[in-house]
């Protein structure tokens, strides 16, 4: 059993959060415009696309199959050329990213040429039927080579419509169907149990696609007659919520100072953490909010805070997914147990997720423990001292590395490079904003 709440005492280090800064582009927004983008036959600028690991490796995917995307570099924007897909002579590289391969999986059931898609070891155990299994039924062909994982290979076809009750809450399985839609031009719904995060259905409809949302439902009846002949576009990717939680983290367990998020994307299916944040007690505001391509971005003002604990909710979790961990490792200086109900999804993250937080917080003298589905974590003022497994998973590594910093560097973590997966330079950022007495 996780022991009971403790009463916490005042915070043993001064770490102060200063000035302002811009988390990297949207990781989801940056694939999914990419993925569009070589699907027309036009060029299409995209403005800050995250340049990290996760995002080249879609350009990668998409150049294996014959579209011109220029480099990838910080500050600069991506011009994408869409043309005709061919069939690539190589197996698709879909590196460390989930939503690459689960992504390009939807667009290649609208082509008519066999592909075989692999990815790193971790990649490589994830589960992929949950993307195939509506595919197959829409008419591809797949064909296993690991069961449910990596490699695998896809024939698309003579795609047919589909009315899909997803059996899980996924962005990605709903996106893969949506791009099979748009590849195959075959109108398509998605439902799902609780919506995901909704950036497809967005940018089809700041395109002017037929898209209707509603609840928990979506409805894709086609891009309009000229598809994919479409005039050249500007796309622009506002910040990641999910990089900009790391931050929020740091200021929020500073002892003083004030820092400014600038263009954090603030899309109500990605700021479930905020929402959580909030309940707990925590001074964040929002200012400047905006609209950027169909996109709500804002800035964000922190301030240090005694957090409390709560219960995340099931009906939570898909909005907030990617930012458990951070939020764990907030509610272990929370006062109270705060339990995550439902979060089993996380096993079949770039890690076992859930095992790993748990065992993590647990090596650096935090409570932590999974009960079933549920994550239950006791916070404490005690300080953080000890070894982490990232097991190589960027969101782990980041998380720690802000507990790490609340802990004046008490915490050794087993790597730190799989940051770039996702926020290339968040040490530097890190390092910047902080500051200790
Ligand atoms: C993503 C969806 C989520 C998330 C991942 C990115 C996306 O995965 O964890 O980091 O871009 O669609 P699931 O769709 O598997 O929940």
């Amino acid at each position: 059993m996780v022991g009971a709440g403790t009463q916490l005492a005042k915070q043993v280090y001064v770490v102060r959060v200063q000035g302002r800064i811009r988390p990297p582009g949207d990781k989801s927004i940056s694939h999914r415009a990419l993925m569009v983008a070589a699907l027309t036959r036009a060029t299409i600028e995209v403005k800050g696309i995250l340049t990290a690991a996760d995002a080249k490796s879609a350009a990668r995917v998409l150049r294996q199959l014959g579209v011109d995307v220029s480099p990838m570099q910080r500050g600069r924007s991506v011009y994408v050329r869409g043309r005709a897909w061919r069939r690539p002579v190589a197996t698709l590289d879909c590196g460390n990213s989930g939503t690459t391969a689960r992504l390009a999986l939807g667009a290649l059931a609208g082509h008519r040429f066999e592909t075989r898609l692999s990815g790193d070891a971790s990649l490589r155990r994830r589960p992929m039927r949950r993307v195939t299994r509506p595919l197959v039924d829409m008419g591809a062909v797949v064909t296993e080579e690991a069961g449910d994982c990596l490699p695998l290979s896809i024939r698309g076809g003579n795609l047919s419509s589909i009315r899909y009750q997803s059996p899980v809450p996924s962005a990605q399985v709903k996106s893969a169907i949506l791009l099979a839609g748009l590849a195959g031009n075959v109108p398509v719904t998605v439902v799902e149990p609780v919506r995901s995060r909704d950036h497809t259905e967005r940018m089809f409809q700041f395109l002017g696609f037929d898209v209707q949302k509603d609840e928990n439902e979506v409805i894709f009846r086609g891009a309009g007659a000229d598809w994919p002949r479409v005039d050249d576009f500007v796309l622009e990717i506002p910040g990641d919520a999910s990089s900009a939680a790391f931050l929020v983290a740091a200021a929020l367990m500073a002892t003083g100072g004030e820092l400014l998020i600038e263009y954090t994307g603030v899309n109500p299916t990605r700021t479930g953490f905020l929402e959580v944040l909030a309940r707990m007690g925590a001074l964040v505001t929002r200012e400047n909010e905006r609209r950027v391509c169909g996109e709500p971005v804002a800035d964000l003002i922190v301030r240090p805070s005694n957090l409390n604990a709560t219960e995340v909710g099931a009906d939570e979790i898909p909005g907030l997914i990617d930012e458990v961990p951070v939020l764990a490792v907030l509610a272990a200086r929370a006062e109270g147990e705060t339990i995550f109900r439902s979060v089993g999804e996380l096993r079949v993250k770039e890690s076992d997720r859930l095992t790993l937080i748990a065992q993590n917080l647990r090596a650096v003298g935090a409570s932590a423990e999974v009960q079933g589905e549920d994550l239950v974590v006791v916070g404490s003022d005690r300080p953080f001292c000890g070894k982490v497994e990232t097991a190589r998973d960027h969101r782990l590594t980041m998380a720690f590395a802000v507990a790490g910093f609340a802990a004046a560097r008490n915490i050794e973590l087993s790597e730190s490079n799989s940051a770039a997966i996702s926020y290339p330079g968040f040490f530097q950022d890190l390092h910047r904003i902080m500051l200790r007495d």
